[in-house]
């Protein structure tokens, strides 16, 4: 039995929130000792909005450099621009044609960003849940780390592998969620109970990985708690909860821990620790950054050979899938 396969994807839509780094990346990391990688800038992904030409390819390359600086590394993983591996469009057209309208329409994202959206919608929003399960049925995938917001459309990348399974004969792996407990689900700073995201309109919502010290300090400051007073692991106060599970997240404690320490002190008081905790934990990681972002030519590097390791594996399964549907191979 040979290492089982792991497979995620980031859309190169902005900068990455620490709610990216808590829910995903980070969780990226340790996963690289045990299994095969795959992690990708899904930029198929980020045109479903609409983008600056400029600025998506920007953020391309600032989110290859930002995982590295997180500890993504590419000699044990294959870090690779999905537009640069084309079998994913080519199977997502594929499977296209074994999903059911109906379940595109029950997507909760789709209908969120629907109905906030009053332009025209494109069609490639609707479909984006396809083109997600052919990235990860790409790689036989066994274990998808992501975010509690992903998991809807990972059952319909189970679904789909189930059901050309079962129609054409067994060729997919049906890939498992992979999601961690207490930062499965980063919320707002501004109001805890939507996610932590970085298209919110208020950007004290959101703490990115590369804020410098003075942002990181003033969104902590104006977080949003309640009127308890005290520091409680409770839903009913989803403010303070937030910021308990951020800073377990980055420091390590225990939630029991951090509840107990801070037991008959004031708000006051946990904010400016955890703003220390948050500042000290993204401080390695920016200096990383800037190194590796400023080195052109290795960054290229490592696309490249990921696109070229990725194309490997893909067009395999690709070929075999067009046998499969009758498809004359060339
Ligand atoms: P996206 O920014 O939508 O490309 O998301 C990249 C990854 O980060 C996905 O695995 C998401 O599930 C995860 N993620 C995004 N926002 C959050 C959040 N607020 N809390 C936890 N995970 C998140
Ligand atoms: N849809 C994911 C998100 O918005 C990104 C993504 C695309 C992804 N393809 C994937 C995540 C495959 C895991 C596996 O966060």
């Amino acid at each position: 039995m040979g290492k089982k396969t792991v497979f995620s994807g980031v859309q190169p839509s902005g900068a990455l929130t620490i709610g990216n780094y808590i829910g995903a990346i980070k969780r990226w990391v340790p996963l690289q000792e045990k299994y095969d990688c795959y992690y990708s800038i899904v930029d198929q992904h980020a045109i479903t909005v609409p983008q600056e030409a400029k600025d998506l390819r920007k953020n391309t390359l600032d989110i290859i450099a930002l995982l590295m600086a997180c500890g993504i590394d590419p000699k044990k993983s294959t870090l690779f621009i999905q537009s640069h591996v084309t079998e994913h469009a080519e199977l997502a057209w594929v499977l296209n044609s074994i999903t059911y309208m109906g379940q595109l329409n029950r997507m909760t994202q789709f209908k969120d960003k629907s109905k906030r959206s009053d332009e025209n919608l494109n069609a490639a929003l609707f479909t984006y849940p396809v083109l997600m399960a052919a990235d990860i049925l790409l790689y036989k995938t066994d274990l998808v780390p992501v975010g509690d917001d992903q998991k809807q459309h990972l059952e319909l990348a189970r679904d789909l592998a189930e059901r050309f399974n079962s129609r054409y004969s067994d060729t997919f792996t049906v890939p498992e969620p992979l999601i961690d407990k207490s930062g499965a689900r980063i919320m707002s700073l501004q109001d805890p109970t939507v996610k932590m995201s970085k298209s919110d309109s208020d950007e004290n919502a959101y703490i990115l990985i590369l804020d410098d010290e003075a942002a990181i300090k003033r969104k902590i400051k104006r977080a949003v708690t309640d009127s308890v007073g005290e520091i409680a692991y409770s839903d009913d106060q989803p403010g303070i909860k937030n910021l308990i599970n951020i800073y377990s997240n980055f420091s390590g404690d225990t939630v029991e821990d951090i509840v107990q320490r801070y037991k008959g002190r004031g708000y006051g008081d946990f904010k400016k620790d955890l703003e220390e905790v948050v500042v000290e934990a993204l401080r390695p990681i920016r200096e990383s950054f800037e190194e590796i972002r400023s080195d052109k030519s290795y960054l290229e590097e490592v696309y490249r050979e990921g696109a070229k390791e990725a194309s490997y594996s893909a067009m395999k399964v690709l070929r075999k899938v067009h046998k499969k549907i009758g498809f004359i191979p060339r």
